[in-house]
Protein backbone atom coordinates (compact mmCIF):
# COMPACT_ATOMS: atom_id res chain seq x y z
CA UNK A 1 0.00 0.00 0.00
CA UNK A 2 1.24 3.64 -0.94
CA UNK A 3 0.68 5.45 2.29
CA UNK A 4 0.23 9.53 1.23
CA UNK A 5 3.26 11.36 3.43
CA UNK A 6 1.82 13.82 5.72
CA UNK A 7 2.36 17.45 4.72
CA UNK A 8 3.93 19.10 7.63
CA UNK A 9 3.08 22.67 8.39
CA UNK A 10 4.78 24.72 11.04
CA UNK A 11 4.53 28.61 12.53
CA UNK A 12 6.32 30.39 15.06
CA UNK A 13 4.96 33.19 17.95
CA UNK A 14 5.73 34.40 21.16
CA UNK A 15 1.75 33.65 21.80
CA UNK A 16 1.67 35.75 24.74
CA UNK A 17 -1.81 35.20 26.41
CA UNK A 18 -2.79 33.49 23.76
CA UNK A 19 -5.90 35.22 22.07
CA UNK A 20 -8.24 34.75 19.31
CA UNK A 21 -5.96 36.28 16.55
CA UNK A 22 -3.12 33.07 17.43
CA UNK A 23 -6.21 31.20 17.15
CA UNK A 24 -7.56 31.85 13.78
CA UNK A 25 -3.70 31.87 12.57
CA UNK A 26 -3.19 28.49 14.10
CA UNK A 27 -6.23 26.85 12.22
CA UNK A 28 -5.08 28.76 9.28
CA UNK A 29 -1.95 26.85 9.14
CA UNK A 30 -3.18 23.53 10.27
CA UNK A 31 -5.97 23.78 7.26
CA UNK A 32 -2.30 24.26 4.67
CA UNK A 33 -2.01 20.71 5.84
CA UNK A 34 -1.93 17.75 8.09
CA UNK A 35 0.55 18.06 10.97
CA UNK A 36 0.83 21.08 13.03
CA UNK A 37 4.02 21.99 14.67
CA UNK A 38 4.27 25.08 16.47
CA UNK A 39 7.67 27.08 17.56
CA UNK A 40 7.02 29.28 20.77
CA UNK A 41 9.77 31.89 21.37
CA UNK A 42 11.67 31.20 24.85
CA UNK A 43 11.90 34.22 26.83
CA UNK A 44 15.35 35.09 26.41
CA UNK A 45 15.16 34.77 22.36
CA UNK A 46 12.37 37.04 22.95
CA UNK A 47 14.23 39.40 24.69
CA UNK A 48 16.82 39.69 22.50
CA UNK A 49 15.17 40.55 19.45
CA UNK A 50 13.69 43.31 21.33
CA UNK A 51 10.64 41.79 23.01
CA UNK A 52 10.83 42.42 26.49
CA UNK A 53 7.48 42.93 27.71
CA UNK A 54 6.63 39.51 27.45
CA UNK A 55 3.48 38.56 30.16
CA UNK A 56 3.54 35.11 30.61
CA UNK A 57 6.43 32.65 30.97
CA UNK A 58 7.79 30.79 28.02
CA UNK A 59 6.78 27.44 30.25
CA UNK A 60 2.83 28.88 30.33
CA UNK A 61 2.96 30.42 26.76
CA UNK A 62 3.74 25.75 25.50
CA UNK A 63 1.12 24.90 27.83
CA UNK A 64 -1.70 27.21 26.31
CA UNK A 65 -0.37 25.80 22.66
CA UNK A 66 -0.15 22.03 23.91
CA UNK A 67 -4.11 22.09 24.83
CA UNK A 68 -5.23 22.53 21.82
CA UNK A 69 -5.88 19.24 20.04
CA UNK A 70 -5.52 20.54 16.61
CA UNK A 71 -1.80 20.96 17.72
CA UNK A 72 0.20 18.19 16.44
CA UNK A 73 3.87 19.44 18.32
CA UNK A 74 5.13 22.11 20.16
CA UNK A 75 8.69 23.19 20.48
CA UNK A 76 10.55 26.42 21.63
CA UNK A 77 12.57 28.61 19.36
CA UNK A 78 15.59 29.56 21.34
CA UNK A 79 17.77 31.58 18.99
CA UNK A 80 18.33 33.18 15.41
CA UNK A 81 18.49 30.60 12.53
CA UNK A 82 16.52 27.63 14.25
CA UNK A 83 13.77 28.11 11.71
CA UNK A 84 15.89 26.66 9.21
CA UNK A 85 17.17 23.99 11.30
CA UNK A 86 13.72 23.05 12.42
CA UNK A 87 12.40 22.88 8.73
CA UNK A 88 15.14 20.81 7.92
CA UNK A 89 14.95 18.44 11.00
CA UNK A 90 11.04 17.67 10.62
CA UNK A 91 10.97 17.81 7.28
CA UNK A 92 8.72 20.62 7.13
CA UNK A 93 6.50 21.20 3.59
CA UNK A 94 5.07 24.41 4.68
CA UNK A 95 6.41 27.45 6.96
CA UNK A 96 3.03 30.07 7.50
CA UNK A 97 3.19 32.82 9.46
CA UNK A 98 1.22 36.38 10.13
CA UNK A 99 1.03 38.61 6.63
CA UNK A 100 2.47 41.19 9.36
CA UNK A 101 5.44 39.61 8.61
CA UNK A 102 5.17 39.50 4.72
CA UNK A 103 8.52 39.24 2.92
CA UNK A 104 10.70 38.68 6.06
CA UNK A 105 10.87 34.99 5.86
CA UNK A 106 11.35 34.81 2.29
CA UNK A 107 14.80 33.35 2.63
CA UNK A 108 13.36 30.18 4.00
CA UNK A 109 11.86 29.26 0.43
CA UNK A 110 15.19 27.88 -0.23
CA UNK A 111 13.72 24.92 2.20
CA UNK A 112 9.74 24.38 2.12
CA UNK A 113 6.70 26.64 0.47
CA UNK A 114 6.59 29.95 2.37
CA UNK A 115 2.67 30.87 3.01
CA UNK A 116 1.65 34.42 4.99
CA UNK A 117 -1.89 34.35 5.83
CA UNK A 118 -4.03 36.97 6.74
CA UNK A 119 -4.30 38.49 10.48
CA UNK A 120 -6.70 39.05 12.26
CA UNK A 121 -7.46 42.50 12.71
CA UNK A 122 -8.05 44.54 16.09
CA UNK A 123 -6.14 42.47 18.30
CA UNK A 124 -2.73 41.70 19.49
CA UNK A 125 -0.89 40.50 22.81
CA UNK A 126 0.74 43.96 23.30
CA UNK A 127 -2.90 45.39 23.29
CA UNK A 128 -4.00 43.27 25.94
CA UNK A 129 -0.76 43.45 27.90
CA UNK A 130 -1.72 47.61 28.02
CA UNK A 131 -5.30 46.49 29.35
CA UNK A 132 -3.98 45.55 32.70
CA UNK A 133 -1.03 46.21 32.61
CA UNK A 134 0.07 47.48 36.32
CA UNK A 135 3.57 49.34 36.02
CA UNK A 136 5.75 48.45 38.90
CA UNK A 137 6.84 52.31 41.03
CA UNK A 138 10.13 52.34 41.07
CA UNK A 139 12.52 54.68 43.41
CA UNK A 140 15.83 55.58 42.52
CA UNK A 141 18.42 56.13 45.06
CA UNK A 142 21.18 58.31 43.10
CA UNK A 143 21.56 60.50 41.14
CA UNK A 144 24.99 59.71 39.12
CA UNK A 145 26.02 58.32 35.67
CA UNK A 146 24.62 55.03 36.64
CA UNK A 147 21.50 56.52 37.75
CA UNK A 148 20.54 58.30 34.64
CA UNK A 149 21.55 55.35 32.00
CA UNK A 150 18.92 53.04 34.59
CA UNK A 151 16.22 55.68 33.87
CA UNK A 152 16.76 55.71 30.18
CA UNK A 153 16.93 52.09 29.93
CA UNK A 154 13.33 51.81 32.23
CA UNK A 155 11.72 53.58 29.21
CA UNK A 156 12.31 50.87 27.08
CA UNK A 157 10.25 48.06 29.69
CA UNK A 158 6.48 48.40 29.53
CA UNK A 159 6.23 47.13 32.99
CA UNK A 160 8.45 49.83 34.56
CA UNK A 161 7.67 53.12 35.81
CA UNK A 162 9.98 55.89 37.41
CA UNK A 163 8.46 57.38 39.87
CA UNK A 164 10.96 59.16 42.27
CA UNK A 165 14.75 59.93 43.02
CA UNK A 166 16.53 60.56 45.87
CA UNK A 167 19.58 61.84 47.17
CA UNK A 168 21.25 63.56 50.05
CA UNK A 169 21.88 66.65 47.87
CA UNK A 170 18.12 68.28 46.37
CA UNK A 171 19.50 70.29 44.38
CA UNK A 172 20.92 66.91 42.51
CA UNK A 173 17.54 65.65 42.68
CA UNK A 174 16.05 68.45 40.87
CA UNK A 175 18.60 68.62 38.17
CA UNK A 176 17.70 65.02 37.89
CA UNK A 177 14.38 65.24 37.59
CA UNK A 178 14.46 68.38 35.41
CA UNK A 179 12.61 67.50 31.63
CA UNK A 180 11.93 63.85 32.91
CA UNK A 181 8.58 62.31 33.59
CA UNK A 182 9.43 61.48 37.36
CA UNK A 183 7.10 62.94 39.50
CA UNK A 184 8.84 63.12 43.14
CA UNK A 185 12.06 64.09 44.31
CA UNK A 186 13.42 63.64 47.66
CA UNK A 187 16.05 64.53 50.03
CA UNK A 188 15.50 61.69 52.56
CA UNK A 189 15.21 58.05 52.67
CA UNK A 190 12.50 57.69 55.27
CA UNK A 191 9.80 60.38 53.20
CA UNK A 192 11.05 58.29 49.95
CA UNK A 193 10.10 55.26 51.18
CA UNK A 194 6.93 56.42 53.04
CA UNK A 195 5.78 57.33 49.28
CA UNK A 196 3.76 54.57 47.20
CA UNK A 197 6.47 52.66 45.54
CA UNK A 198 6.62 49.42 45.02
CA UNK A 199 10.62 48.72 44.39
CA UNK A 200 14.00 50.62 44.79
CA UNK A 201 16.70 50.95 42.74
CA UNK A 202 19.97 51.86 44.28
CA UNK A 203 22.90 53.48 43.07
CA UNK A 204 24.34 55.34 45.69
CA UNK A 205 27.99 55.06 46.79
CA UNK A 206 28.95 51.61 47.50
CA UNK A 207 29.67 51.91 51.41
CA UNK A 208 25.52 53.12 51.43
CA UNK A 209 24.39 49.72 49.54
CA UNK A 210 23.42 47.96 52.29
CA UNK A 211 21.73 50.34 54.43
CA UNK A 212 19.68 51.38 52.18
CA UNK A 213 19.00 48.07 50.64
CA UNK A 214 17.98 47.32 54.56
CA UNK A 215 15.48 49.83 54.94
CA UNK A 216 14.23 49.79 51.55
CA UNK A 217 13.13 45.66 53.05
CA UNK A 218 12.38 46.39 56.05
CA UNK A 219 9.65 49.31 54.56
CA UNK A 220 8.34 46.27 51.97
CA UNK A 221 9.92 47.75 48.69
CA UNK A 222 11.95 45.16 46.33
CA UNK A 223 15.46 45.71 45.31
CA UNK A 224 17.50 46.03 42.57
CA UNK A 225 20.85 47.18 43.80
CA UNK A 226 23.94 48.18 42.03
CA UNK A 227 27.65 46.49 42.62
CA UNK A 228 28.48 45.57 45.39
CA UNK A 229 25.68 44.84 46.47
CA UNK A 230 27.19 45.02 50.14
CA UNK A 231 30.84 45.05 51.24
CA UNK A 232 30.91 42.31 54.20
CA UNK A 233 29.88 38.82 53.04
CA UNK A 234 27.58 38.90 56.91
CA UNK A 235 25.85 41.60 55.37
CA UNK A 236 24.60 40.07 52.08
CA UNK A 237 23.25 37.28 54.27
CA UNK A 238 21.39 39.49 56.32
CA UNK A 239 19.75 41.56 53.46
CA UNK A 240 18.77 38.01 52.10
CA UNK A 241 17.12 36.73 55.22
CA UNK A 242 15.25 39.79 55.10
CA UNK A 243 14.27 39.65 51.94
CA UNK A 244 13.15 35.97 52.02
CA UNK A 245 11.21 37.03 55.43
CA UNK A 246 9.49 39.96 54.09
CA UNK A 247 8.48 37.51 50.66
CA UNK A 248 10.38 40.81 48.52
CA UNK A 249 12.74 40.52 45.59
CA UNK A 250 16.53 41.24 46.28
CA UNK A 251 18.58 41.41 42.84
CA UNK A 252 22.41 42.69 42.18
CA UNK A 253 22.54 44.53 39.13
CA UNK A 254 24.59 42.37 37.78
CA UNK A 255 23.58 43.18 34.69
CA UNK A 256 25.10 40.72 31.98
CA UNK A 257 23.30 37.74 34.27
CA UNK A 258 20.54 38.84 31.82
CA UNK A 259 21.03 39.52 28.84
CA UNK A 260 20.05 37.07 26.35
CA UNK A 261 23.64 35.77 24.78
CA UNK A 262 24.79 35.10 28.48
CA UNK A 263 21.77 32.96 29.30
CA UNK A 264 22.30 31.29 26.15
CA UNK A 265 26.05 30.40 26.79
CA UNK A 266 25.67 28.81 29.57
CA UNK A 267 23.24 26.36 27.76
CA UNK A 268 25.73 25.55 25.11
CA UNK A 269 28.02 24.78 28.22
CA UNK A 270 26.02 22.66 30.24
CA UNK A 271 24.99 20.64 26.68
CA UNK A 272 28.85 19.55 26.54
CA UNK A 273 29.13 21.99 23.65
CA UNK A 274 33.24 21.89 25.14
CA UNK A 275 33.03 19.08 27.02
CA UNK A 276 34.33 19.28 30.81
CA UNK A 277 35.23 22.83 31.71
CA UNK A 278 39.13 23.26 32.81
CA UNK A 279 39.41 27.75 33.38
CA UNK A 280 37.43 30.58 33.07
CA UNK A 281 39.52 33.63 31.74
CA UNK A 282 37.88 37.11 31.80
CA UNK A 283 39.19 40.59 32.13
CA UNK A 284 37.35 43.56 32.38
CA UNK A 285 39.38 47.01 32.96
CA UNK A 286 37.74 50.69 32.57
CA UNK A 287 40.39 53.64 32.57
CA UNK A 288 38.99 56.40 35.08
CA UNK A 289 41.75 58.92 34.71
CA UNK A 290 40.47 61.24 37.34
CA UNK A 291 41.83 60.24 40.28
CA UNK A 292 39.71 62.54 42.40
CA UNK A 293 36.61 60.09 40.88
CA UNK A 294 34.96 57.91 43.83
CA UNK A 295 36.81 54.83 42.54
CA UNK A 296 40.11 56.21 43.49
CA UNK A 297 39.16 56.97 47.01
CA UNK A 298 39.26 54.32 49.81
CA UNK A 299 38.05 52.49 51.46
CA UNK A 300 36.19 50.87 48.82
CA UNK A 301 36.90 52.28 45.89
CA UNK A 302 39.05 50.38 43.33
CA UNK A 303 38.70 47.98 40.34
CA UNK A 304 38.01 45.10 42.71
CA UNK A 305 34.60 46.47 44.34
CA UNK A 306 34.40 48.29 40.66
CA UNK A 307 34.28 45.53 38.71
CA UNK A 308 35.31 41.86 40.26
CA UNK A 309 31.71 40.96 40.17
CA UNK A 310 31.55 40.98 36.45
CA UNK A 311 34.51 38.17 35.95
CA UNK A 312 33.66 36.29 39.13
CA UNK A 313 29.49 36.30 37.88
CA UNK A 314 31.29 34.12 34.82
CA UNK A 315 33.67 32.20 37.07
CA UNK A 316 31.08 31.42 39.42
CA UNK A 317 28.14 30.45 36.87
CA UNK A 318 30.59 28.17 34.84
CA UNK A 319 32.24 26.79 37.60
CA UNK A 320 30.36 27.37 40.62
CA UNK A 321 31.83 28.40 43.95
CA UNK A 322 35.61 28.70 44.56
CA UNK A 323 37.27 26.53 47.10
CA UNK A 324 40.57 28.77 47.41
CA UNK A 325 41.03 32.41 46.20
CA UNK A 326 44.08 34.02 45.67
CA UNK A 327 44.57 37.56 44.93
CA UNK A 328 47.67 39.41 42.99
CA UNK A 329 46.86 43.05 43.29
CA UNK A 330 48.63 46.09 42.43
CA UNK A 331 47.58 49.09 45.12
CA UNK A 332 48.51 52.72 44.44
CA UNK A 333 47.41 54.84 47.59
CA UNK A 334 45.44 51.82 49.34
CA UNK A 335 43.22 51.64 46.25
CA UNK A 336 43.63 48.36 43.63
CA UNK A 337 44.25 49.71 40.42
CA UNK A 338 44.48 46.44 39.00
CA UNK A 339 43.66 42.89 40.46
CA UNK A 340 44.25 39.11 39.42
CA UNK A 341 41.88 36.89 41.37
CA UNK A 342 42.93 33.15 41.09
CA UNK A 343 40.57 30.49 41.77
CA UNK A 344 40.11 26.81 42.15
CA UNK A 345 36.89 25.25 41.84
CA UNK A 346 35.68 21.16 41.89
CA UNK A 347 37.52 19.24 39.96
CA UNK A 348 40.57 21.24 39.68
CA UNK A 349 38.62 23.67 37.23
CA UNK A 350 40.58 27.53 37.65
CA UNK A 351 39.29 30.83 36.66
CA UNK A 352 41.08 33.90 36.33
CA UNK A 353 39.28 36.96 36.87
CA UNK A 354 41.12 40.33 35.86
CA UNK A 355 40.32 43.73 36.72
CA UNK A 356 41.71 47.25 36.28
CA UNK A 357 40.99 51.02 36.72
CA UNK A 358 44.39 52.48 36.08
CA UNK A 359 45.49 49.57 33.76
CA UNK A 360 44.00 48.61 30.41
CA UNK A 361 43.63 45.62 28.58
CA UNK A 362 41.66 43.28 26.13
CA UNK A 363 38.35 42.98 27.97
CA UNK A 364 37.57 39.08 26.18
CA UNK A 365 36.52 35.98 28.09
CA UNK A 366 37.98 32.31 27.58
CA UNK A 367 36.10 29.09 28.60
CA UNK A 368 38.39 26.13 27.95
CA UNK A 369 37.34 22.87 27.64
CA UNK A 370 38.49 19.28 27.00
CA UNK A 371 36.47 19.30 24.23
CA UNK A 372 36.85 23.21 22.91
CA UNK A 373 37.27 26.27 24.15
CA UNK A 374 34.27 29.35 23.75
CA UNK A 375 35.65 33.45 23.01
CA UNK A 376 33.62 35.96 23.78
CA UNK A 377 35.09 39.49 22.47
CA UNK A 378 35.83 42.68 23.92
CA UNK A 379 33.20 43.80 25.93
CA UNK A 380 32.54 40.17 27.08
CA UNK A 381 30.12 41.55 29.81
CA UNK A 382 27.90 43.09 27.56
CA UNK A 383 27.85 39.65 25.52
CA UNK A 384 26.18 39.07 22.15
CA UNK A 385 28.59 37.31 20.38
CA UNK A 386 30.64 34.29 21.18
CA UNK A 387 32.10 31.75 19.27
CA UNK A 388 32.97 27.69 20.00
CA UNK A 389 36.11 26.51 19.11
CA UNK A 390 37.79 23.39 18.61
CA UNK A 391 41.16 22.09 17.82
CA UNK A 392 40.51 21.40 13.83
CA UNK A 393 40.52 25.36 13.35
CA UNK A 394 37.88 24.48 10.15
CA UNK A 395 34.94 23.72 13.03
CA UNK A 396 33.97 26.81 14.48
CA UNK A 397 30.46 27.72 16.00
CA UNK A 398 29.46 31.77 15.63
CA UNK A 399 26.28 32.60 18.24
CA UNK A 400 24.90 36.26 17.45
CA UNK A 401 22.84 37.78 19.30
CA UNK A 402 20.66 41.52 19.02
CA UNK A 403 21.92 43.44 21.76
CA UNK A 404 20.36 46.74 22.23
CA UNK A 405 20.97 50.03 24.51
CA UNK A 406 23.59 49.37 27.08
CA UNK A 407 22.07 46.13 28.64
CA UNK A 408 20.57 47.14 31.40
CA UNK A 409 17.02 47.22 29.88
CA UNK A 410 17.24 42.93 30.01
CA UNK A 411 17.91 43.43 33.96
CA UNK A 412 15.02 45.71 34.48
CA UNK A 413 12.74 43.54 32.69
CA UNK A 414 13.96 40.62 34.61
CA UNK A 415 12.86 42.65 37.82
CA UNK A 416 9.93 43.72 36.93
CA UNK A 417 8.72 40.42 35.47
CA UNK A 418 9.44 38.55 38.97
CA UNK A 419 7.64 41.32 40.98
CA UNK A 420 4.65 40.79 38.55
CA UNK A 421 4.99 36.91 38.64
CA UNK A 422 5.39 36.72 42.46
CA UNK A 423 8.90 34.65 41.66
CA UNK A 424 10.78 35.79 44.74
CA UNK A 425 14.22 34.31 42.64
CA UNK A 426 15.66 35.09 39.61
CA UNK A 427 17.34 31.78 38.14
CA UNK A 428 19.62 33.86 35.86
CA UNK A 429 20.99 35.36 39.39
CA UNK A 430 20.39 33.31 41.94
CA UNK A 431 20.94 34.51 45.73
CA UNK A 432 23.81 31.78 46.49
CA UNK A 433 25.43 33.20 43.11
CA UNK A 434 25.30 37.15 44.63
CA UNK A 435 26.52 35.11 48.38
CA UNK A 436 29.61 33.80 46.55
CA UNK A 437 30.47 36.59 43.99
CA UNK A 438 30.22 38.60 47.45
CA UNK A 439 32.19 36.56 49.16
CA UNK A 440 35.31 36.69 47.54
CA UNK A 441 34.84 40.71 47.19
CA UNK A 442 34.14 40.64 50.81
CA UNK A 443 37.12 38.53 51.42
CA UNK A 444 39.42 40.82 49.60
CA UNK A 445 38.13 44.17 51.03
CA UNK A 446 39.22 42.97 54.82
CA UNK A 447 42.78 41.76 53.46
CA UNK A 448 43.16 45.49 52.07
CA UNK A 449 41.55 46.94 55.15
CA UNK A 450 44.05 45.01 57.21
CA UNK A 451 46.54 46.14 54.96
CA UNK A 452 45.66 49.34 55.98
CA UNK A 453 46.08 49.07 59.31
N1 LIG B 1 -1.37 36.97 14.74
C1 LIG B 1 -2.53 37.10 13.96
N2 LIG B 1 -3.45 38.04 14.30
C2 LIG B 1 -3.28 38.83 15.39
C3 LIG B 1 -2.12 38.69 16.19
C4 LIG B 1 -1.19 37.74 15.82
O1 LIG B 1 -2.71 36.40 12.98
N3 LIG B 1 -4.20 39.73 15.67
C5 LIG B 1 -0.38 36.00 14.34
C6 LIG B 1 0.98 36.60 13.98
O2 LIG B 1 0.98 37.12 12.68
C7 LIG B 1 1.91 35.42 14.17
C8 LIG B 1 1.26 34.65 15.32
O3 LIG B 1 -0.09 35.12 15.43
O4 LIG B 1 1.89 34.61 13.01
C9 LIG B 1 1.96 34.86 16.64
O5 LIG B 1 2.09 36.26 16.84
P1 LIG B 1 2.59 36.97 18.15
O6 LIG B 1 3.68 37.91 17.78
O7 LIG B 1 2.85 36.00 19.19
O8 LIG B 1 1.25 37.80 18.54
P2 LIG B 1 0.93 39.33 18.69
O9 LIG B 1 -0.42 39.45 19.27
O10 LIG B 1 1.16 40.04 17.37
O11 LIG B 1 2.02 39.76 19.77
P3 LIG B 1 2.68 41.18 20.09
O12 LIG B 1 1.60 42.18 20.21
O13 LIG B 1 3.43 40.92 21.39
O14 LIG B 1 3.64 41.48 18.95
Amino acid sequence: MNEKKKKIVITYGTYDMLHIGHLNLLKRAKELGDYLIVGVTSEDYDRSRGKLNTSQSTKKRVKAIEKLDFVDKVIVEKHKGQKALDIQKYGVDIFAIGDDWVGKFDYLKEYCDVVYLPRTEGISSTMLRKEIQKKIKIGVIGTGRIAKRFVKEAGYVDDAEIRSVMSRNIKNVEKFIDGTKIQYGFDNIDSFLQDSIDAVYIASPHEHHFMQAKQALEAGRHVLCEKPIALESKHLKELIKLARKNNLILIEAIKTAFTPAFVQLQEEISNGAIGEIKEVRATFTKLIDDKDAREWQTPYGGATNELGSYPLLLAQKILGPAKKVVFYDQIENGVDLANRIICTHKNGAISISTVGIGAKSEGCAIISGTKGYIYIPAPWWLTRDFYIRYEDPTKQLSYHYDFQGDGIRYEISEFCTRIKRGKKKSSRLKWKDMVEINRIISKYNKRIKEKGN
